[in-house]
């Protein structure tokens, strides 16, 4: 299969790129192909604006997700974005290293899905969840952050991690796109552990990318619990 890492740390010798580093090199060892697309390394411009556009249905106003399409359709889209949605159409795999940064992604990572996750290609109308642009692909986070697991979960001070904290994440983005979304990896406690924790928790992940075709996926909406307008349908009376 093809994976397509997009890794969003700037240092070399963090702990994420070490993630991004083993990931690789499990699945090459494993005989897939692997691009990586380095956000910092690239200094990707995370910024939506209307300097994305070479030519515009529209010139007097801006609806980007319109504009998305037509750029794409015509291939006036800025050469930065097309070279970034190229590999993810053709990968099976899409793989996201980052460290959580206030709840979320940080700021170059978001601003990539901002960007590259075209509207008409990756989502639109009622192309999403199972029905996605993305659908038949799967993705896969390996993800660090400060807190301590015990932080996590129904009755931790910060709820649930992957379907509360980042359920904008995995639900609202790469599970909204059609993807199918394995479980995550999570490196809990990061800045604070010693190095042979993160040697046995890079060995977990290790274990985790050589098994990846049996990790759990993710559930999203099913969109057969919905009429033609993604309303409700009524629940049958017993
Ligand atoms: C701007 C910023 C925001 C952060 N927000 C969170 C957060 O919301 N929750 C959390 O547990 N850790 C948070 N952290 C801690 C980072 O997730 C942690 O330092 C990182 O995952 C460590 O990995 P690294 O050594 O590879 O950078 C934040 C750190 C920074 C710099």
């Amino acid at each position: 299969m093809k994976a397509h890492l997009v890794h969003a740390h700037s240092e070399g010798d963090s702990f994420v790129t070490a993630m991004k580093t083993v990931i690789a090199s499990q699945l090459e060892a494993d005989g897939h192909e692997v691009t990586i697309s380095d956000l910092y390394a690239k200094r990707f411009n995370p910024v939506a604006s209307p300097a994305d556009f070479g030519s515009r249905r529209d010139d007097e106003r801006l609806v980007y997700a319109l504009e998305q399409r037509h750029g794409y359709e015509s291939g006036t889209l800025a050469p930065d974005i097309l070279e970034e949605i190229e590999p993810v159409l053709a990968a099976d795999l899409l793989v996201f290293t980052f460290p959580i940064y206030w709840f979320g992604a940080p700021a170059i990572l978001k601003g990539w899905f901002d960007r590259v996750m075209l509207s008409g290609v990756c989502y639109g109308g009622k192309r999403l969840y199972g029905r996605g642009g993305l659908a038949g692909k799967r993705s896969f986070a390996a993800m660090s952050l400060g807190g301590r697991e015990n932080m996590f979960g129904a009755q931790g001070v910060h709820g649930e991690l992957v379907t509360g904290m980042m359920r904008h994440f995995f639900q609202g983005t790469l599970g909204y796109v059609g993807t199918s979304v394995l479980e995550p990896f999570v490196g809990y406690n990061v800045p604070y552990i010693g190095e042979p924790a993160r040697a046995a928790l890079l060995d977990d992940l290790r274990g985790v990318v050589a098994q990846i075709d049996r990790r759990p996926v993710l559930a999203v909406p099913d969109l057969n619990a919905f009429d033609d307008r993604l309303a409700p349908l009524a629940s049958v009376e017993a």
